[in-house]
């Protein structure tokens, strides 16, 4: 199985941290998210004991809540010892009605609402993490106007391709995120940054993409940042406190993910940091990692109900679930891999070839194509694995579907923590 938390029980049926798929959606409806708090649980261990382990706990992991924003994950994350990063005011506002401390929160974003930072800076986040000079200048504005003093770090394109997929690659310099490293302009930015009354420079950020399968871009991600806290120290006689890496860690969406363990990256970036900063002559920095997908992604699965079954020969064979790409719409955004199976075959041979059809009015709403399964039959529950990160956070309502509920599972048991949506609720702002 690809994740810890799935096995396959004495019916033959998937089972997810205990609990049986099948009785799930009988219990629930589907289409279903379900979670898994253990293994949510066991992620954010690996990366917080890892910072212990590798870093003498100099820093901490984040936890990226675009991958799955609401408020019992926000709740988790942070009991097991991580910050929250957000990329919005809701998610913002997200994370503070899920009792999360505004200091231990990170505000990312490549074009913030003036709004959403006076909502931050009223509510004392820990740090924003800025994008570009202009931002720069407009939180000089916000912050001066309240007479306060801005807590901020920038965001750097450190120029690393991190061989992922175009639409996820965000270090290099072609990108919308981040200011520029090659051409000065970061330098550029931490001058502005010292010398702006209201802003309190704190630290550098990058991130260099996603679904990243090795260490190595990440220790050379770590390198080129710090080759720029040197010269920031050379030429402007400052060190910053702190280095956030980023996320982007690979997750295992089929078995041919070959994804490194959540420690190997502190571990090896602890090694190179502290083997630079001996070399530049630096004062050991705070770091953060960001992840995202990997603390949630391989505690999800989404249930769905196979209705009808189309064959057609020679092309192709349609199977149609209740669900498509209102609640996942990353195979129809970037042909995202997936592993699919019957949860109540779970125990069968996979010796059927389908393509996974949603029920929306659109030919590519597929969640996977030509993928096997066991012999489907309508009623069947089928079963999508990994899809704990960017499929509820991405989900819509296209066509006017529901959004599904979420269900936590842990040690056999599960409970409700996002309700589905119901007709009322699609209604609801309509004038
Ligand atoms: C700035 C930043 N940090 C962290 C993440 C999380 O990345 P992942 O979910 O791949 O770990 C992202 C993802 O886009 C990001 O843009």
């Amino acid at each position: 199985m690809l994740s810890p938390c799935l096995a396959v029980n004495e019916k033959g049926h998937l089972a997810i941290s205990g609990c049986d798929a099948v009785d799930l959606a009988g219990q629930y409806g589907t289409p279903l998210y379900v979670m898994s708090e253990d293994e949510i649980r066991r992620v954010c261990k690996s990366y917080v004991q890892s910072f212990q382990r590798f870093y003498g706990g100099h820093g901490r992991p984040i936890y990226a809540s675009k991958a799955f924003c609401c408020k019992e994950i926000c709740r988790i994350v942070t009991s097991e010892g991580m910050d929250v990063e957000v990329v919005s005011g809701g998610e913002l506002y997200t994370a503070l009605q899920a009792g999360v401390q505004a200091g231990r929160i990170h505000f990312q974003g490549n074009n913030k609402s003036a709004q959403e930072i006076a909502f931050a800076l009223e509510n004392g986040v820990g740090d924003i993490v800025v994008d570009s000079l202009w931002e720069l200048r407009l939180i000089e504005r916000i912050a001066g106007e309240r007479q306060m003093a801005a807590p901020v770090s920038l965001r750097i394109k450190p120029g690393i391709d991190a061989h992922t997929h175009d639409f996820i690659r965000t270090g290099q310099i072609d990108s919308k995120f981040g200011i520029d490293l090659v051409s000065g302009e970061a330098m550029e930015a931490v001058r502005l940054g010292l010398d702006l009354e209201h802003v309190q420079l704190k630290g550098l950020h990058c991130h260099i993409g996603s679904q990243i399968l090795e260490v190595e871009p990440f220790v050379h991600a770590a390198e080129v940042m710090l080759e720029l806290f040197s010269e920031i120290k050379n030429q402007l006689g400052v060190e910053l406190g702190h280095l956030n890496l980023g996320g982007g860690f690979g997750v295992h969406y089929t078995q041919r993910d070959d994804a490194a363990p959540y420690e190997d990256y502190m571990a090896a970036v602890s090694a190179r940091v502290h083997a630079k900063c001996e070399e530049l002559g630096l004062t050991l920095p705070e770091i953060f990692l960001e992840p995202g997908r990997s603390v949630v992604a391989e505690a999800g699965v989404t249930l769905y109900t196979v209705g009808s079954i189309k064959e057609i020969p020679g092309v192709r064979n349609y199977v149609s679930i209740d669900g498509g790409m209102f609640e996942n719409p990353r195979y129809a955004l970037y042909q995202a891999e997936y592993t699919c199976l019957l949860a109540n075959k779970a125990d069968k041979p996979a010796d059927y070839t389908a393509t996974v059809a949603g029920k929306c009015c659109e030919s590519g709403d597929l969640i996977q194509e030509h993928t096997p399964i066991q012999r489907p039959q309508e009623g069947d529950i089928l079963a999508v694995l990994t899809t704990g990160a960017y499929n509820y956070s991405m989900a819509s309502n296209y066509n006017r579907n529901l959004k599904p509920p979420c269900v936590m599972v842990a040690g056999g048991e599960s409970r409700v923590v996002i309700k589905g949506e119901t007709y009322e609720d699609l209604v609801r702002n309509d004038v």
